[in-house]
């Protein structure tokens, strides 16, 4: 079996872990359970390019389970557990993927799953897709379809669609309500405090903490940095986004004016160089610069980079810049999620959703072979409900259900006053 890790003797703690996190996902051991009964991905090969984590670990037991033939590689050259990817390749998976792997050979690992001739693809950030489409196009024939996991892959992949280039179709899993109102939320909220917490072990209280973007992830990340007692201010270029922070109760700002009063940056947009050269000259000395986006271009670093005299590594995760006129800058991860930089990424309990959604689009794909257009489809509603009511289940909490009587009346029109 062929592999690349960075070393196979920490395969029992990474079993260990993936055990661990399997406790807070009882909806992935559920379907894994009816998995393993029906076998409704036999024999099919698949390549998964996801983000290394024990939740990953998780999931590929499950399509295991359901007779996948699956391979692995990292989706970010700096989330990857090390520990985990020597379990998998332990349980069976060939798996390439080290953490702090450089871009090239980050993209070797992609190719390397690619050449298992995938007939589902899973992504993260559509990396894996659009090498396919770029560097391995004679495979794209045999590929029945994929799923996308996050916000920046999904943009990519319409694009892709609108453009007439994607050659097979994708379930945009991030789309999911189970997916981004939780995992984008409440996962990214708590991982990106604890990435930055773990990097620098700052007190939050009395900060001031700028959050560029006020989407699914920086709604997240804001609410938890205001509960730790940091100031929070918004950045945004939506209005509508941008009024909801200033009624949630932040202070709003252009990027510029925030510039010079924050003591922490976290930008979670999905754009490029929203913090750039004409902020950094504004910022305080000792200003911390960390992304949770997906891509580490959130952050405009070879700007920074030119403008600092010197650079140092203080602590793992976090580079100090020194400008000209002596203030230092710091930056975590260098520039990447910093949530699974330096943390571990979401807690499984919300990543049991997310994976949920894609194990079964995975099922829904095999099921549909040949009907689907290339396209971007969304997550059918019927897996997205079913896997809130397995979850609310699974949580012990029992919600009510409309009377016959109120389902007439919802479905009505001549009731009024
Ligand atoms: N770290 C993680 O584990 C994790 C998890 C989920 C998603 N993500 C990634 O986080 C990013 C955000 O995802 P989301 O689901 O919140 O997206 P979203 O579309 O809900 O929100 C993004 C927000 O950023 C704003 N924005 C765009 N450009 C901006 C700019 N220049 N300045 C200020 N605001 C700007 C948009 O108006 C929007 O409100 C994506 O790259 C996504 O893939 C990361």
């Amino acid at each position: 079996m062929d592999y690349h890790i960075k070393d196979k003797s920490l395969a029992e703690q990474g079993r260990l872990r993936i055990e661990w996190a399997g406790r807070e996902m009882p909806v992935i051991k559920l379907i894994r359970q009816r998995f393993a009964k029906e076998k409704p991905l036999k024999s099919v090969r698949m390549s998964a390019c996801l983000h290394i984590t024990t939740e990953t670990g998780n999931l590929a037991l499950a399509l295991k389970e359901a007779g996948a033939d699956l391979v692995l590689c990292a989706s970010n050259p700096l989330s990857t557990q090390d520990d985990v990817a020597a379990a998998l390749v332990e349980f069976g998976f060939p798996t390439f993927a080290i953490k702090g792997e450089d871009n090239q050979t980050y993209y070797k690992h992609i190719i390397s799953a690619l050449e298992h001739r995938p007939q589902l693809t899973v992504d993260d950030g559509a990396d894996l897709v659009s090498t396919a489409h770029r560097e391995k196009t004679k495979l794209l024939a045999d590929i029945i379809g994929g799923t996308e996991e996050t916000t920046t892959g999904v943009i990519r992949l319409k694009n892709m669609a609108r453009d007439g280039k994607l050659k097979y179709p994708i379930i945009a899993v991030n789309d999911a309500k189970t997916k981004h109102f939780f995992d984008n939320r409440y996962g990214t909220g708590q991982s990106t405090i604890d990435g930055i917490t773990r990097a620098t072990n700052v007190l939050w209280a009395g900060k001031n903490v700028v959050i560029c973007g006020y989407g699914w992830c920086g709604r997240g990340v804001a609410r938890r940095a205001q509960g730790l007692g940091a100031v929070v201010v918004v950045v945004e270029v939506d209005p509508i986004a941008a009024l909801e922070a200033a009624m949630d109760g932040y202070k709003v700002m252009p990027l510029i004016e925030a510039a010079r009063i924050g003591d922490i940056f976290i930008t979670l947009t999905g754009d490029i160089n929203v913090i750039d050269k004409a902020h950094f000259a504004k910022m305080k000395d000792g200003a911390i610069l960390a992304n949770s986006g997906h891509f580490n271009v959130e952050i405009n670093i070879p700007a920074l980079e030119k403008l600092a005299k010197s650079r140092r590594q203080i602590r793992a995760f976090v580079d100090e810049y020194t400008l000209a006129d002596k203030r230092r800058l710091f930056l975590l991860g260098e520039g990447r999620l910093i949530n699974l930089a330096a943390a571990e990424g979401h807690p499984a309990s919300v990543m049991d959703m997310s994976f949920a959604d894609q194990a079964l689009c995975l099922e829904h794909l095999v099921k549909n072979k040949g009907k689907l257009k290339p396209n971007v489809y969304p997550v059918p509603e019927e897996i997205d409900n079913e896997i809130g009511r397995l979850k609310l289940k699974a949580m012990n909490i029992s919600i009510d259900t409309l009377t016959r009587e109120q389902k007439k009346y919802l479905a009505s029109w001549e009731e009024g006053t």
